[in-house]
């Protein structure tokens, strides 16, 4: 293929099994003969690190509200829109900056280093187990398990009232999905509802018990106020909603896509075992590899000029942060797995005023799940077919099965 003429017609609403097996001779056919593409939709499927970097800089010509956009989808009464038109990632300023300070004060560094002994204490647990069974799903019986352990923590959550956290975040994030079938829609609505009635309990509960000494995320939440603002009882639920949902599936697919990646390429698995520090650089390098959130969103506030096309206003843009991240132009031999990458700035977390507010608490989770699994069980190896999820904004795995021995 040498014109984008030649390019068969991409449509991120109708995509196949060799797509979700492997997106990424797509994106690099897209991003050498059509970086800023135009799909069947009128949306715009963006490939190049540097146009998708300068989108997420400028929040005031590409924004973040997506109430144009949800409206036709989800109907404007319907919890999904209600949830999702409100938490800080689909907002702008000046919404998006007072929730933003919120978070930032409540995810504070020092919380982030408490966490440390909690996580490893959890990994390790898991890995008792796992070690005694000898076979074992990835996904399921580890990945999965242990952001909602850590996001229950940060919310002090009652371990036996988290067991719907998962199926929520599923079907609520899952409705962010191209081409929704009516059955997802209504799931994603219940989910909604079942999780705002959870909260609203659950927040009553800590009001109603909270002391001046309590010092974790929620309590940080519930006392925030900055410059006038506080948040309403009903935007607190939807930013703790949006929360254990953001740090739950791109976690549980950072440690899926992170195990699964070394066990495939032997040579950067022993590069880890004999310099355990590299496993830093190397979550980094997952990260970059099989970024967890493949895409972004953004709309135009104005006509806008990108990578050579003429955008119209209100246009939609999809944010190929999966694409970007394989950019040979940024990143040498691009699709080389290649644990000691530096630098290596992908785009996984995102850029500018949205940037993940998590990445420490994922970064932490990724290098002890990953780290130890690997230290702990020399022998690990793939055992059965790993089966990936269909999903194009979030990539992972259903399940990947493994024997320890
Ligand atoms: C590997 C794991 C993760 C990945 C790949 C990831 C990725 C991202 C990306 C790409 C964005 C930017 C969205 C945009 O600009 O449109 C984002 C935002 C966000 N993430 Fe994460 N995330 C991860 C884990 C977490 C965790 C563990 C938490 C919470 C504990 C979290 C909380 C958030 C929040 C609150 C935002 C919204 C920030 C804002 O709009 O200002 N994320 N994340």
């Amino acid at each position: 293929m040498d014109t984008a003429s030649d390019l068969p017609v991409f449509d991120p609403r109708k995509l196949d099994d060799a797509y979700y097996g492997n997106p990424f001779p797509v994106y690099a056919d897209l991003r050498r003969l059509a970086p800023v593409y135009r799909c069947p939709d009128g949306s715009w499927f963006l490939t190049r690190y540097a146009d998708i970097n300068a989108v997420y800089r400028n929040p005031r010509l590409y924004s973040s509200d997506k109430r144009i956009q949800f409206a036709p989808v989800f109907g404007e009464q319907a919890p999904l829109y209600q949830h999702h038109t409100t938490s800080l990632v689909f907002n702008d300023p000046p919404l998006h900056t007072h929730v933003r300070k919120a978070f930032g004060n409540a995810l504070s560094p020092k919380m982030i280093v408490a966490m440390e002994s909690g996580v490893v204490a959890l990994v390790d647990r898991l890995l008792d187990g796992i070690e005694e069974r000898g076979r074992f799903d990835l996904i399921g019986d580890f990945a999965a398990a242990i952001p909602v352990e850590i996001i229950g923590n940060l919310l002090r959550i009652p371990p036996d009232e988290r067991e719907p956290l998962r199926r929520w975040s599923l079907a609520i994030l899952g409705a962010l999905e191209f081409g929704l079938s009516a059955e997802q829609i209504a799931l994603g609505n219940r989910c909604v509802e079942e999780m705002l009635a959870f909260l609203s309990d659950f927040v009553a509960r800590r009001r109603g018990s909270l002391s001046d000494d309590e010092d974790d995320l929620l309590a940080r939440l519930i006392r925030w106020e900055s410059e006038g603002y506080r948040l309403s009882d009903l935007e607190l639920y939807h930013q703790c909603i949006f929360l254990l949902n953001a740090g739950h599936e791109t976690t549980s697919n950072l440690i899926g896509n992170g195990v699964h990646l070394l066990l495939a390429h032997p040579a950067e698995r022993e590069r880890l075992r004999a310099d355990p520090a590299l496993i830093e650089s190397a979550v980094e390098e997952i990260l970059r590899f099989e970024s967890p959130n493949q895409f972004g969103n953004r709309t135009t506030t104005a006509g806008a000029e990108l990578g050579g096309a003429t955008i119209p206003a209100g246009s939609i843009l999809t944010l190929c942060i999966g694409a970007a991240n394989r950019d040979p132009g940024m990143f040498p031999d691009p699709d080389r797995f290649d644990i000691g990458r530096s630098p290596n700035p992908h785009l996984a977390f995102g850029a500018g005023i949205h940037t993940c507010a998590g990445l420490s608490v994922a970064r932490l989770e990724g290098r002890i799940a990953i780290g130890r699994m690997l230290a702990r069980v020399p022998r690990l190896r793939i055992d059965g077919e790993p089966v990936r999820s269909r999903r194009a904004r979030f990539r992972g795995f259903d399940s990947v099965p493994l024997a320890t021995r």
